[in-house]
């Protein structure tokens, strides 16, 4: 592709009535949704009419005066930007005295405007020059040297973009970006006439104010006031590839702007169908990873993980891990070696790792990191709907009137989602939050939840039977749907189960600790306010009863009508950007791609003719007994492509004695990771700028990744899946992702129709995509359940292992922040570090109190599992009794304080309840420095012998 800028349109689109109007505008007759504004409409027809304060990310304001109009038999002249179009309606857009009125506008501006275009950063680039242009502009009778805004100092606090006040024309654009886009109100525009200016905050830095740096405002600004500060640094881009974020599950495309092989800028993409040209702090502006210094761009082995390091030609080391594989195969048995696919990496690059293990080595011996995720909501909704996949797409919660969240917090973990639900909170739809956590959804500005249950860490399944119970015994469910969707047996059983007293809010309440009318009135309000949604996190999935809160969540919908149609629905918000790809690629053990069993003799078959091999039918090792099997020495070989288990999976001690245990780690990754202190052999990442592929977000929706530059390690990671293949004897001859994809739409029926033409052709396609869904989904369950008839599933509250007592009084649960994602391994290395510079231990006033504790100091946090430690952050966001923290930097290792104990039907782990006990510390342990020491020794790299 190359450099053109997207077009904008003026005014966004006018909400849908159905009806159109017909007018004319320059002699040109044409219709237009009810509604669009004649700017729109101009703009639409071919025609642009000049504009500053107007933009089509957020609503019109008329305060520029630039886009003035004449209207037949109207007197005046009407700003085209907030005037819409009426049936029969004649439009001019230029005249003469348009011409007079527009230059008149514009030579104010101007006027007060610094003119060092040549030297700007936003030379060439600038809607301000562009529009001087467009009108004609030739003198400004009142001089160059208004000084109203020269001479502001700049504002370069923020990491990534500066504000400059002098080029700033006070168009408002960034103001109501902030508002509208983003929902984060941090901008206003104070004083008024020539003293207005834009402040962040109570007149603070940006860095220093309530800016989250999502940079909707940079990409309003239509000036250099707030710009990049990487175009300030390169200049402006020549070129743009559209391509999709690597970080969340909401899956933000976006346009890498490049100047040459250099990324310039990401500027989400208004045709994005996840993100509707929004993005967070994250996917704009933190790549700058993918060519940091740390990368690791050269294979390494070694004999043994006290040695260095050393660098060796890919083909010795991918001759070597093959030999290696085939040694313990040989020693050990088939079944003592596997491997975990990345939900980082693309569908294409999941797929041939499941296939390498599986028509390879010979086994199932396949898991991925969504084991420690959302496995349960994997088990929970295909129980219960026939599906692995949540039910919506995001644009769905535009139409809902109630939003229940629970065990979530959007605004963290899936921003530009949380952008458009906090939208559509501020037109109207009541909020529910179940959280112990008061999360930001809880009150932000202009969201305020209905009802905020801050349930105890471990009581969800209490909680939500407890909501069904009032639901029931109320006589507020739906029984036409439960009688025409459902299993109207299973619904009275469930019924009968959730009708018992002890299930009632006020049973319950000193389990959960929340007030039992609190808990009836939430419950009404999801019953009887209209559309209902559900959107969940990891706080309903990592707990010993995930795979039960999924299914009672399910339950509840089920119960209430509130599944198969738009603002409805049941909604799992996936952490990385592609795990909802990987599951969908069969990376489980007992799954081939599109979830079906392996035992399913004919889909066994169908694999097996594809592949020319007998596959086992036996289901393999999840991670956990992997790991189990490796210190039992069952288990000595894994290849690890893009995940760091090391760090993100329970007890710690656990994980690093079965890595220890291994004879060959395989590690393919970009840095050298936790896991990579256990490795034999390292094999370097590409990152996704440097390769084509697939992502499939959590709407299930398959976005394209388009390499925008050369790989910096030679090879993009499916490149070097088919090395290892093919010296373990394999015979692949992929010679690009496309066909990988063909043939994962050849094996996978969800995916039959789904390839690379029709993804470029359509932006997107939300899985089924297939004969019977020609479009792709985006609404499931429509017209029946994809089992046939919704199951309702009896849930019983079994409280976890895990008890608070007098050793460890307090319940820890973790979660992560919006600068930073999962183990941090790429965001610890950009500017995001800003923001979050360390892992923080927050912990209520007066549990803080008892302990002596002040914000700031070091604490030690002890559970049976074993202790870390950190620094105090005292907070009231959450409630006495619960400690939370983030597990986004190594040096924190709180992965080490988390059990064992996991979900009963996934193996999920319980990170969000362990009991802890937390006093003051001197500051880091000697566990800790002396794990930083080995760290330290086993990232050695041997120096290169000079060549002879
Ligand atoms: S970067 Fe985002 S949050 Fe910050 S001021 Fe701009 S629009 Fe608001
Ligand atoms: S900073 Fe940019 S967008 Fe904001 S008011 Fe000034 S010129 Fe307009
Ligand atoms: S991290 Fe998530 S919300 Fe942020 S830009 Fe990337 S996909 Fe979008
Ligand atoms: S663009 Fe219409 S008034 Fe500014």
């Amino acid at each position: 592709m190359t450099f053109t800028r997207e077009i904008d349109h003026g005014t966004p689109p006018a909400v849908a009535t159905g009806k159109s109007v017909t007018l004319t505008i320059d002699g040109q007759s044409v219709s237009m949704p009810e509604g669009t504004s004649i700017m729109r409409a101009a703009s639409l027809t071919g025609c642009s009419i000049p504009k500053l304060c107007a933009t089509d990310s957020v609503e019109s304001f008329g305060s520029c005066r630039l886009c003035l109009v004449e209207v037949e038999g109207r007197a005046g002249y009407p700003a085209s930007c907030t005037t819409p179009v009426v049936e029969g309606m004649v439009v001019r857009t230029q005249t003469d005295r348009l011409k007079q009125l527009r230059r008149g506008v514009m030579e104010l501006y101007i006027s007060d405007h610094p003119l060092d275009c040549l030297t700007c950063a936003a030379n060439g680039d600038c809607e301000l020059q562009d529009q001087a242009g467009a009108v004609g502009l030739r003198d400004v009778r009142y001089g160059y040297d208004g000084a109203t805004n020269m001479g502001q100092p700049k504002d370069q606090s923020n990491p990534y973009f500066d504000f400059d006040p002098s080029k700033c024309i006070v168009c408002s654009r960034c103001v109501r970006a902030c508002e509208e886009v983003q929902g984060t109100f941090a901008l206003t525009i104070e004083n008024k006439g020539f003293g207005s200016k834009v402040s962040a905050s109570q007149g603070e830095d940006f860095l220093g104010s309530e800016c989250v740096s999502c940079g909707a405002c940079v990409q309003a600004c239509p000036t250099a006031s707030l710009i990049e500060k990487k175009v300030v640094d390169t200049g402006t881009p020549d070129r743009a590839v559209v391509t999709t974020c690597a970080y969340c599950g909401v899956g933000c495309t976006f346009r890498a702007e490049m100047r040459g092989e250099e990324l310039v800028r990401m500027v989400p993409w208004k045709d994005g169908k996840a993100n509707r040209g929004h993005s967070c702090v994250k996917g704009r502006f933190a790549w700058g990873y993918a060519q940091h210094q740390d990368r690791i761009l050269n294979p390494m082995i070694r004999a043994s993980v006290n040695e260095p390091w050393r660098e060796v030609s890919w083909e010795e080391a991918i001759t070597h891990t093959a030999n290696e594989f085939r040694r313990i195969q040989e020693k050990f048995g088939r079944l003592s070696i596997g491997g975990i696919t990345s939900s980082r990496c693309t569908n294409e690059e999941t797929f041939l790792v499941q296939k390498l293990i599986r028509q390879g080595f010979g086994n199932n011996n396949v898991d991925t990191c969504a084991r420690v995720c959302h496995s349960p909501t994997g088990y929970g909704l295909s129980k219960t709907f026939g599906t692995s996949a949540g039910t919506q797409d995001f644009d769905s919660v535009m139409k809902a009137d109630v939003i229940l969240v629970i065990g979530a917090n959007p605004t963290d973990g899936h921003p530009v989602f949380a952008s458009r639900m906090k939208k559509r909170l501020r037109q109207g739809a009541k909020l529910i939050v179940i959280d112990p956590r008061r999360t930001d959804l809880v009150k932000s500005p202009h969201v305020e939840a209905e009802h905020h249950l801050p349930l105890r860490p471990g009581t969800n399944v209490a909680m939500l039977t407890a909501l069904a119970h009032v639901v029931v015994t109320e006589k507020l469910y739906d029984e036409d749907f439960i009688r025409e969707r459902c299993d109207w047996d299973e619904f009275q059983d469930w019924a009968d189960f959730v009708s018992e007293p002890s299930r009632s809010p006020e049973a319950i309440e000193p389990l959960t600790g929340v007030d039992a009318q609190e808990v009836r009135a939430a419950a009404r309000l999801y019953a009887t306010g209209g559309n209902a949604a559900i959107y969940y996190g990891l706080g309903v999935t990592e707990h010993s009863q995930g795979s039960s809160t999924v299914m009672a969540i399910a339950n509840l919908a089920m119960a209430t009508g509130n599944v198969g149609r738009e603002g409805v629905g049941v909604n799992p918000l996936r952490g990385q950007n592609n795990v909802q790809g990987a599951c969908d690629m069969g990376s489980f053990p007992h799954e081939f791609s599109g979830y079906r069993h392996v035992s399913d003799d004919a889909t066994r078959k169908q694999f097996e003719q594809a592949w020319g091999v007998k596959l086992d039918k036996e289901p393999g090792l999840r991670i956990p007994n992997m790991l189990d099997a490796a210190t039992d020495g069952r288990f000595k070989g894994i290849f690890i492509q893009g995940e760091d288990i090391l760090q993100s999976d329970p007890n710690t001690h656990h994980v690093a004695a079965g890595l220890a245990a291994m004879e060959c780690v395989v590690v393919q990754d970009l840095f050298l990771n936790e896991t990579a202190n256990y490795a034999h052999v390292f094999l370097p990442g590409s990152t996704f700028l440097e390769k084509d592929g697939t992502f499939t977000n959590a709407e299930r929706r398959i976005q394209m990744v388009r390499k925008v530059m050369t790989p910096l390690n030679g090879y993009a990671d499916w490149e070097i899946v088919q090395l290892v293949a093919n010296a373990i004897g394999l015979n692949w001859s992929y010679e690009h992702p496309s066909e990988i994809m063909e043939e994962i739409a050849a094996l996978t029926p969800t995916f039959a129709g789904v390839n690379y033409d029709r993804l470029d052709a359509e932006g997107s396609l939300q899985w089924p995509a297939n004969d019977a869904a020609p479009a792709g989904t985006p609404t499931m369950h429509i017209h029946g359940f994809a089992r046939g008839k919704g199951k309702f599933v009896v849930t019983d509250y079994v409280p976890t292992d895990e008890k608070t007592g007098p050793r460890f009084p307090l319940l820890l649960t973790t979660g992560r922040i919006l600068s930073h994602y999962n183990v941090g391994a790429q965001t610890r290395r950009t500017s995001n570090t800003a923001w979050h510079p360390e892992d923080r231990l927050e912990i209520h006033p007066s549990d803080a109190e008892n302990r002596g504790l002040k914000d700031g100091d070091w604490v030690a946090l002890r559970s049976r599992a074993g202790e870390t430690t950190l620094r105090a952050l005292v907070t009231e966001r959450v409630a006495p009794g619960v400690v939370y923290t983030t597990f986004h930097h190594p040096e924190t290792q709180a992965n080490v304080i988390t059990t064992d104990y996991s979900d009963w039907a996934t193996n999920c782990p319980e990170y969000k309840v362990t009991a802890v006990q937390v006093s003051l510390s001197n500051g880091p342990s000697d566990w800790q420095q002396e794990y930083a020491q080995q760290a330290k020794r086993s990232r050695r790299i041997a120096p290169v012998e000079p060549a002879e």
